[in-house]
């Protein structure tokens, strides 16, 4: 099992629904290859987790790449040999941050999401916020962060996300 983290940039302004429909449309894919991971937006900056067997997490990222709506693509963090899935609860999914009552309640300190844009860049700084995005996701979903393969490919809106 590997865990990759990514990080891209918007090539131009996309609005909420079409990146939900982007995520839904990488979840259909995660979910054939097996692969499972989660993602944040904030300031027009990705940030990706992907995870399971090797040459299903590279065929992913390979169309992953290929996408024209983003650039600036960098490889943040690679862990191989993991013992299970820390994204397990999706296929793909998402959380918008942009908003900072949503990120203070989410993840906590203002001060990191003023310096967001710079501090995406650290591979430890970007787990560990995609961790606590996860985790706030399936509080806000009621799904059991450990359990795996549940819900796979079930993507929540950004209402629902808000609502918790
Ligand atoms: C930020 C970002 C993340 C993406 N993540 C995935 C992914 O996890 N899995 C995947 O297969 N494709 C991923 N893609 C690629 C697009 O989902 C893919 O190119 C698109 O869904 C193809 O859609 P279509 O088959 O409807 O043309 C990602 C693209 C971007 C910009």
């Amino acid at each position: 099992m590997v865990i990759r983290v990514f990080r891209s940039e918007m090539k131009f302004i996309m609005p909420y629904p079409d990146i939900q429909d982007l995520c839904i449309s990488a979840a259909r894919y995660n979910r054939d290859a097996d692969v499972t991971g989660f993602m944040i937006e904030c300031g027009g900056v990705f940030l990706q987790a992907v995870e399971g067997r090797e040459e299903a997490v590279d065929t992913v990222l390979h169309r992953t790449r290929r996408d024209s709506r983003h650039h600036h693509i960098d490889h943040l963090l690679s862990i191989d040999g993991a013992a299970r899935r820390q994204f397990g609860a999706w296929a793909m999914n998402l959380m918008f941050l942009d908003d900072a009552r949503l990120w203070r309640r989410a993840v906590g300190p203002l001060k990191e999401y003023d310096d967001f844009l710079l501090r995406s860049r650290d591979p430890v700084f970007s787990l560990g916020l995609l961790s606590l995005a996860y985790r706030f996701a399936c509080s806000a979903m009621e799904v059991d962060p450990a359990a795996v393969g549940l819900k796979r490919g079930r993507v929540p809106s950004a209402a629902q996300m808000l609502k918790s």
